[in-house]
């Protein structure tokens, strides 16, 4: 019986060993770093990767916790005659592992991406056929974060490509952070779990705040449009395993409000937050939104809870976002074109999320601090009511909180 027993048991580890894809323990809070695509699009080089690698830590971006600098799709040159992939030599002449170590050196992490197709969306080498060999290079260049896209893929199916790549990176022996990239086209919320750390629930975004950019056969989205997508979806997201609205437009044109909500907005629902600037080049406005430490910390927050659009009176959103220590981040989003004020009477605030089943309650004696999360600074407690003027697309941010 007992031997049985023991069998029995080592069969089952194994099984779940087989069955265990990705790495585990990694991107626990939702990845934090910068992607070329948004801005630089096919114009990508290793002068200027290096660069951006520069100004994350000279900006401070560093040490608000961005991490991962991640080189999207351009970069590839030829595969070799075994089958290699290697970096184009004109805008690469010292190879990616160079880079990699460069990245490496200034103690951050670097990022790569590629295709589940034969060619990437920009016609470049794509790792069908190819995924064991490319992970093994990816893993010998020091590849940390892998974005893997979705085109020409015709024939193929998201539930086996997908895995083929996990396994793939696993057997390449390197913790590496797996993106996929297939625009939410086969739910991937349902299934990817097991397979990678994020992925992508919406085509892509682009430089507006609230529009759609029809393509004809594809479509582009502003802010709005992909936190609408984003959001129905808050039950899938933990830890190690993110919805992704796609990387931000921070610092790319948008008003400052804008932009301040659109980072709230991604903060709240603790979505990666993948910069897409250039930022060698960002004004004071816009690195002081990127680096506001205590919207970070909502969005890293250990928990790592999706938040909640709660209700929307007269075009003013109330967002809830459950936090470690029983806290809760609040945000009052004002969509319209003009100033709203609001009234928050902290004494008939008593909300249940139903999802967690978590509860917020300030009611009668339960008195609780508040913290001004774009102010930076304590505002008081929930004795008095909380009356705000919220500028036109804009928002307040508020921490209430208990003291230990
Ligand atoms: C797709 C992705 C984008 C970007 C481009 C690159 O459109 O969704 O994020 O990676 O491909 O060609």
């Amino acid at each position: 019986m007992r031997t049985k027993l023991i069998i029995l048991s080592t069969l089952l580890v194994f099984t779940v060993y087989l069955n265990a894809q990705k790495y585990e323990n990694l991107a626990l809070t939702p990845p934090m770093g910068w992607n070329s695509w948004n801005k630089f699009a096919q114009n990508v080089d290793e002068k200027m990767i290096r660069e951006i690698a520069d100004a994350m830590v000279a900006t401070g971006m560093k040490d608000a916790g961005y991490e991962y600098i991640v080189i999207d799709d351009y970069w590839h040159g030829k595969r070799d005659s075994l089958g290699f992939i290697h970096p184009d030599k004109d805008r690469f002449p010292s190879g990616i592992k160079a880079l990699a170590d460069y990245i490496h050196s200034k103690g951050l992490k670097f990022g790569i991406y590629s295709c589940a197709g034969h060619e990437t969306c920009g016609h470049q080498p794509g790792s069908r056929g190819y995924e064991y060999q490319d992970a093994l290079m990816y893993a010998k260049w020091g590849v940390d974060y892998l974005k893997y896209d979705w085109c020409s893929t015709k024939y193929m199916n998201t539930k086996e490509a997908y895995p083929t790549m996990s396994k793939a990176l696993k057997a390449a022996g390197r913790p590496i952070v797996f993106s996929l990239c297939e625009w939410g086209s086969s739910h991937p919320w349902e299934w990817a779990g097991e397979v990678g750390h994020l992925w992508r629930t919406t085509g892509d975004i682009y430089n507006c705040f609230d529009c759609v950019d029809d393509h004809g056969n594809w479509k582009a989205y502003g802010v709005l449009q992909i936190m609408e997508m984003n959001q129905k979806l808050r039950a899938f997201a933990g830890p190690g395993k993110w919805n992704d609205p796609d990387m931000l437009e921070v610092g790319n044109g948008m008003s400052t409000n804008e932009a301040r909500a659109h980072f709230s907005l991604w903060c709240m629902m603790a979505s990666p937050l993948i910069a897409g600037n250039d930022l060698r080049a960002m004004d004071a406005e816009t690195i002081s939104i990127l680096t506001n430490k205590d919207m970070i910390a909502v969005d890293q927050d250990s928990l790592g809870i999706q938040g909640f659009r709660f209700e929307v009176k007269d075009s003013v959103e109330t967002w809830l976002k459950p936090l470690a220590k029983n806290a809760w981040a609040l945000m009052y989003f004002n969509r319209s074109f003009s100033p709203k004020s609001i009234v928050v009477d902290w004494k008939n605030v008593q909300i249940t999320d139903t999802l967690t089943g978590k509860i917020l309650n300030t009611t009668q004696k339960n008195i609780h601090l508040l913290r001004d999360l774009w102010l930076n600074k304590e505002i008081g407690n929930t004795k008095k009511p909380f009356k705000k003027t919220i500028p036109a697309r804009d928002v307040v941010c508020l921490k209430v909180y208990r003291k230990d």
